[in-house]
């Protein structure tokens, strides 16, 4: 059978889908709604799919970061510890000229509809400037991201005042002068109180439990290089040695006013923040306990404290969303999510999800392993375990970390165990830095 593959999305997963699929010679197409490759990481001022705002830094340091086929280090000279979303923007995009992958992106096409049709067909909808077509792939490959439609929190009462999500906050300018409540205790919420604090008459966060805060750095490196020393050691044990060290770090959470931490580390997936707890003890951010209820624009908390807000910022989460499939077919957002290694249906055998899973860490370097494995399958180099319907289900009931149950936990991974887990299924030298297509232009 000629292969046809379809991918949807050209961020960093999808154009390593894309580029692993063209080193085999295989004939793929990846569609992108955006102009160019860099999904997440194109920021704009406009909402857009990106949900990145004008000072995001990534929280996974550039050693833990980078694709190996493309390194940080091949990409250009100086690149910081942890670099902005600009300087990944350009990363993506060179990742995909060096590998010639342009030729082969479809941009400011929308994804439609995808049809499963039979193990060796789908029939994927596209519309672009207003033009509806459908067109028959062998496969399809999902990478369209999965932090892009806002999950919105619900109080009882009406807020009269500004209501937004982090998805819509692209920078702290527009909040100067006002009075701003920030909700959650993840990387957004953390990220985008010390950014209004910077400008706003006040700014509050609210949490609903207690969260562990990573700093960037540890004795002058990068927190997750330092925590890759213990990466040998059960998830258990080196959680226990990342609670010593955070309580040593900070100290006693009383002092700051936040609440206390009940839940072990890894729990919750981990907030990575430096400025945070000094914004706090500075005054210019103010711990808050949950909401109980807006009363035009007060919020009264669950500890009977009341406030006036000019604007709230909802962080509260993004849904995990495949609009393109119809819901009775395909439907994660509300968990489980039975895939094996994150990417294998159970059933259906002509599917892959690139990219679709949580790391305490990077994406793309998992997705560019997940990457690999597909096109072994493709290949015939690699067969999919007889027992693939049970391996689904054991990854749910047997998670890397067991987490709380909110529906921002349900593709959780530890990063190390997740790549060790996907380079079983790799021959020794899997990494591929020669673009072939260019390759072969040039020798001919
Ligand atoms: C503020 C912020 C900071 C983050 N920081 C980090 C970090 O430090 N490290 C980290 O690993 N991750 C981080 N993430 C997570 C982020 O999801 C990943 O970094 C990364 O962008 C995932 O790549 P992706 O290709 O899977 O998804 P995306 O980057 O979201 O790309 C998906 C692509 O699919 C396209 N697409 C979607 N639907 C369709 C459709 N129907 N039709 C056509 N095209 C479609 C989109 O246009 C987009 O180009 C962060 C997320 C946010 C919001
Ligand atoms: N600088 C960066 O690199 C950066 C910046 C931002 C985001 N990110 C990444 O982007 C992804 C999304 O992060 P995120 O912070 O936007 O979302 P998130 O990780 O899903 O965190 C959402 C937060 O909101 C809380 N929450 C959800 N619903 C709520 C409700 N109804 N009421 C009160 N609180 C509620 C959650 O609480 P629970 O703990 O109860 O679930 C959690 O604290 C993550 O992978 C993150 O690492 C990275």
């Amino acid at each position: 059978m000629k292969l046809k593959v379809a991918v949807i999305g050209a961020g960093p997963s999808g154009i390593t889908a894309l580029k692993n699929l063209v080193d085999q010679g295989i004939e793929a197409i990846a569609f992108d709604r955006n102009q160019n490759v860099g999904g997440n990481w194109i920021y704009t001022e406009e909402e857009s799919h990106s949900s990145v705002f004008e000072t995001t830094h990534i929280i996974s340091s550039k050693t833990l970061s980078q694709y190996e086929d493309f390194t940080f280090d091949e990409f250009e000279d100086n690149v910081p510890d942890y670099p902005s979303h600009d300087t990944l923007r350009r990363y993506f995009q060179a990742y995909a000229r060096k590998f010639n992958l342009y030729p082969s992106i479809r941009f400011g096409t929308m994804v439609k509809h995808c049809q499963y049709v039979n193990e060796s067909s789908w029939e994927v909808t596209t519309e672009k400037d207003g033009i509806v077509s459908t067109e028959n792939f062998t496969h399809l490959v999902v990478a369209n991201g999965h932090h892009w439609k806002p999950r919105y929190p619900h109080y009882p009462g009406e807020f009269s005042g500004e209501f937004l999500h982090s998805h819509q906050f692209k920078k702290a300018s527009p909040f100067e002068g006002k009075r701003v409540l920030v909700i959650g205790g993840g990387n957004s919420a953390c990220d985008v109180a010390v950014e209004t604090s910077r400008v706003s008459a006040k700014t509050s966060i609210s949490w609903r439990r207690g969260y562990w805060i990573a700093p960037k750095f540890f004795f002058g490196k990068p927190s997750d290089v330092i925590a890759e020393g213990t990466k040998w050691l059960p998830v258990k044990v080196r959680s226990f040695f990342n609670e010593i060290l955070l309580k040593s770090y900070w100290g006693d959470y009383k002092k700051y006013g936040l609440r206390p931490i009940t839940l072990p580390f890894g729990s919750t997936h981990p907030t990575i923040n430096d400025e945070l707890m000094h914004k706090i003890r500075h005054g210019k951010v103010q711990p808050r306990m949950d909401i109980k209820r807006y009363e035009g624009k007060k919020v009264v908390f669950e500890d009977g404290k009341e406030e006036e807000y000019d604007t709230i910022i909802a962080c509260t989460g993004y849904w995990l969303s495949h609009p393109f499939f119809d819901k009775e077919f395909i439907d994660y957002s509300k968990g489980p999510v039975p895939l094996y290694l994150k990417m294998f249906h159970p059933k259906i055998t002509n599917l892959y999800f690139i990219g679709m899973f949580q790391p305490l860490g990077c994406i793309w370097p998992g997705a560019e392993l997940q990457s690999k494995l597909m096109v072994r399958e493709l290949t015939g180099e690699w067969k999919r375990p007889k027992d693939i319907e049970k391996l689904c289900e054991m990854e749910v009931k047997k998670p890397h970390y067991q987490q709380i149950d909110t529906p921002r936990h349900t593709i959780t991974v530890d990063y190390h165990l997740f790549i060790k887990d996907l380079k079983k299924h790799l021959p020794k030298n899997y990494v591929s830095k020669n673009p072939r297509i260019v390759k072969e232009l040039t020798s001919s």
